[in-house]
């Protein structure tokens, strides 16, 4: 039997630009996916789809319990950590063999088919490996973890990341000359964050730009405006929508003394609040017997 764990993921800066070749910052954050997988001959089929592919793809069969401290839906990359977590211990239990890279890669693959085509690489990379990371175009450099305050904010308002992309692409396609500048904004200020991400002061001025930009390319949403005004208001340095946007979460980045302020401002407006930082380890072993 091994249990594996893989963590979830924010976007620091640079979601929907990420999309266009422009830079962007993701980190791992401390809630994780804890995926058990056990040999047997007569496994009862998992619900979830991507569980399902992660045994036909590694071409072995297994009964496997999952317990996640992720929200599904919610902009978190909680797939990408079911998926990882889920081939590192198929990996584990029937003595595979495959590296780390191999296990993110195919649980992109997966997160593809299962999506029907449209998959987020930066999801899977960060879960499987931790940290933080630049990701451009195809490219991921590991960035030296920086020990942030933040706190999520989960609107409980489901999204669809495909719909969202879709729509940032209608806007670049009909408005061109008003969302490439917007893309190019987003760009040159995660590159300018890079920069300062150890004066959390800083950092916090370019969330709220890349929040107001990201509500410019029309991916905001009433409930994530109101947890980002709460946030602000109640002393974080900054806030923005994380991931996709049209509900999910926004981030705030907060003084160590304002985390618990923070994450009570955004309950006091119905949303779920979680308190966390980086979490430099990817996939992980928990227990093998
Ligand atoms: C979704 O979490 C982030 C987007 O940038 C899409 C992607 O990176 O694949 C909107």
């Amino acid at each position: 039997m091994a249990t594996w764990s893989a963590p979830g993921k924010v976007f620091l800066f640079g979601e929907h630009a990420v999309v266009y070749g422009k830079p962007a910052i993701a980190m791992a954050i401390k809630p994780r996916v804890f995926v058990t997988v056990r040999k047997s001959r007569n496994p009862t089929r998992p619900k979830s789809p991507y569980i399902n592919e992660c045994f036909r793809v590694m071409g072995v069969r297994g009964s496997v319990y999952v317990r996640s401290q992720l929200q599904s839906s919610s902009g978190l990359g909680s797939s990408a950590a079911v998926t990882v977590a889920t081939l590192s211990a198929i990996n584990d239990e029937f003595n595979l063999g495959y590296s780390r890279e191999y296990i993110a890669e195919t649980a992109f693959a997966i997160e593809k088919k299962v999506q029907k085509g449209r998959a987020s690489p930066t999801d899977t990379y960060v879960s499987a490996n931790g940290g933080m990371v630049l990701i451009t175009g195809e490219s991921k450099r590991r960035l030296p973890p920086e020990n942030l305050h933040l706190v999520v904010g989960n609107t409980m308002v489901p999204h669809s990341t495909a719909k969202m992309v879709e729509q940032v692409a209608n806007l670049r396609q009909h408005h061109p000359t008003i969302a490439n500048p917007i893309l190019d904004a987003i760009g040159e200020l995660t590159l300018a964050a890079i920069r300062e991400m150890s004066n959390p002061k800083e950092l916090g001025q370019y969330m709220d730009m890349n929040h107001a930009l990201l509500e410019a390319l029309g991916v905001g949403h009433p409930a994530s405006s109101r947890l980002v005004l709460a946030a602000r208001a109640s002393g974080a340095y900054g806030a923005k929508i994380t991931g996709a946007g049209g509900g999910g979460s926004i981030i705030a980045l907060c003084p160590r003394r304002a985390k618990n302020r923070v994450a009570g401002a955004i309950e006091a407006c119905e949303g779920r609040a979680i308190i966390t930082t980086i979490d430099t380890d990817g996939a992980r072993e928990e227990k093998h017997d």
